[in-house]
């Protein structure tokens, strides 16, 4: 979602004539988007803030602007820091052009956010946001031949200890033509993989012309489209409503990745009921069973949150097990952080130790990598087909094969990263590679 929106910002700010640079002394404007998840990457943007603050001592005319949902979370508090020119949160970025105009001819600070975020955002609000999704959302790519497409803004879930819901406002579904133009604009100018966005991308409904548009109906009406060949789709909420009609448009279309994301959060239904998650560890379970009986060798990827209020050792041990049941090809894993104005922080009491917190990282991570080396060890001498994303930024060492080419990275279709030489020419198209060697998130191979 961040991207998407750092991409949006940035092709309107090219689109408005400004350039950019890699180099903060010599910007006019430093814009900051951030995320409000967790604590720390909020503690993060501050501590950027605070080298800022240094910086305009000797460039009292640099705008600086925070974006995203730490601007809507903080708000007028945020302005108030001394390095800072303009707030502007998810719902505003359609204005940060205007923004940064007044900023530069008034040099007053300027605040955009929404002040009811929970109540429905208004149509004038929806369509601001549609066209400069639709205007902006093609170019400026991070990745050649690959492009995120948002499918719906926002979240009804309220998972209680999440901030989504209060920085974003409520779900709502972009016009299912409107995401279909924009991928067939994104294949005509070489996009070869789309990828659609939503907190909980699964739960997409559209009503038109009295039938629902589903997910499902978005993928397949996506893979008919000449050019696209991979499509993706993040996050999915563990849910029956339409699971397995996603699952058998993945089954019939090669166009649609076998790559789940379904984040589990626990394997306790004490905590998952704590967390307000509408469903118990056997009935997840059940889900991925389906997933993998509709679509076998599909790489299914999870998160968790360890230390959640109330759990206790028996909780977390009912984590490790589920993990292990569900032998995700990998796991995001988290210690919970209580966000202010969250139903966990309000309520609930953040009990378990940092100490206990660690520990269970540390645990749940090494029995994750324990089946990612496993299940990357399957790929020992088989062949995969990768999107080339460019230069490694790691270099590996102990590649054979080519070795005048520089290293690239690729990823196959179920999101495994792949590692090997071979010429820049390859960048943002796809490849055969031959797998010789495999870490837990890493193959290594020999391009044929
Ligand atoms: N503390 C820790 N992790 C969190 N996540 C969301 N909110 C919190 C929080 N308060 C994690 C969840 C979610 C991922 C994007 O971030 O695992 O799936
Ligand atoms: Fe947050 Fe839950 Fe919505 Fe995901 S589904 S964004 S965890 S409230």
């Amino acid at each position: 979602m961040n991207k998407l929106d750092t991409t949006l910002v940035t092709s309107a700010l090219k689109k408005a004539g400004f350039s950019v640079t890699a180099n903060v002394k010599e910007a006019d404007v430093v814009l900051i988007n951030t995320c409000s998840v967790r604590e720390h990457a909020e503690q993060r943007v501050l501590s950027h803030l605070g080298h800022l603050k240094h910086i305009k001592k000797s460039r009292p005319d640099m705008i600086v602007g925070v974006i995203g949902c730490m601007a809507q979370r903080l708000g007028d508090k945020l302005l108030e820091h001394e390095a800072v020119n303009i707030v502007c949160g998810p719902t505003q970025i359609p204005q940060i052009a205007d923004l940064l105009k007044q900023a530069f001819e008034k040099n007053e600070k300027r605040l955009a956010i929404t002040e009811k975020i929970l109540q429905k955002t208004s149509e004038m609000q929806n369509q601001a946001l549609e066209t400069f999704e639709s205007a902006h959302g093609i170019e400026d790519k991070y990745i050649p031949s690959q492009a995120f497409v948002r499918a719906m803004r926002g979240c009804n879930n309220f998972c209680t200890y999440c901030i989504v819901p209060y920085v974003r406002g409520p779900e709502v579904c972009r016009p299912p033509e409107a995401i279909i133009e924009q991928i067939k604009r994104l294949a005509s100018i070489g996009i070869k993989q789309v990828t659609l966005l939503g907190q909980a991308v699964n739960s997409y409904k559209y009503k038109k012309d009295g039938r629902t548009w589903s997910l499902a109906d978005l993928l397949d009406a996506a893979s008919d489209i000449h050019g696209i060949e991979w499509l993706r789709f993040v996050t999915s909420c563990p849910s029956e409503e339409f699971f397995d009609e996603i699952m058998q448009v993945m089954a019939d279309s090669p166009k649609v990745c076998k790559y789940l994301h379904m984040p589990a959060q626990s394997g306790s239904d004490k905590i998952l009921s704590a967390m307000n998650r509408h469903y118990s560890a056997v009935s997840y379970l059940e889900l991925l069973n389906r997933a993998r009986a509709a679509v076998p060798r599909i790489a299914i990827a999870g998160d968790f949150i360890v230390g959640f209020p109330g759990e206790t050792e028996d909780d977390f041990q009912a984590t490790v097990d589920l993990l292990k049941t569900a032998r995700y090809r990998n796991s995001f894993i988290f210690k919970y952080s209580p966000r202010p104005g969250t139903t966990a922080d309000k309520r609930l009491q953040d009990t378990v130790p940092a100490e206990v917190k660690q520990k269970r990282i540390v645990e749940l991570l090494a029995a994750q990598e324990k089946i990612s080396d496993e299940l990357s060890r399957d790929f020992l001498d088989k062949e995969v087909k990768v999107l080339v994303e460019g230069l490694s930024k790691k270099s590996h060492r102990n590649i054979t094969g080519s070795p005048d080419n520089p290293q690239l990275v690729g990823r196959t279709a179920t999101d495994y990263i792949v590692v090997f030489n071979g010429p820049m020419s390859l960048a943002g198209r796809f490849a055969k590679v031959k797998i010789i060697k495999t870490s837990p998130l890493t193959l290594f191979g020999e391009l044929i």
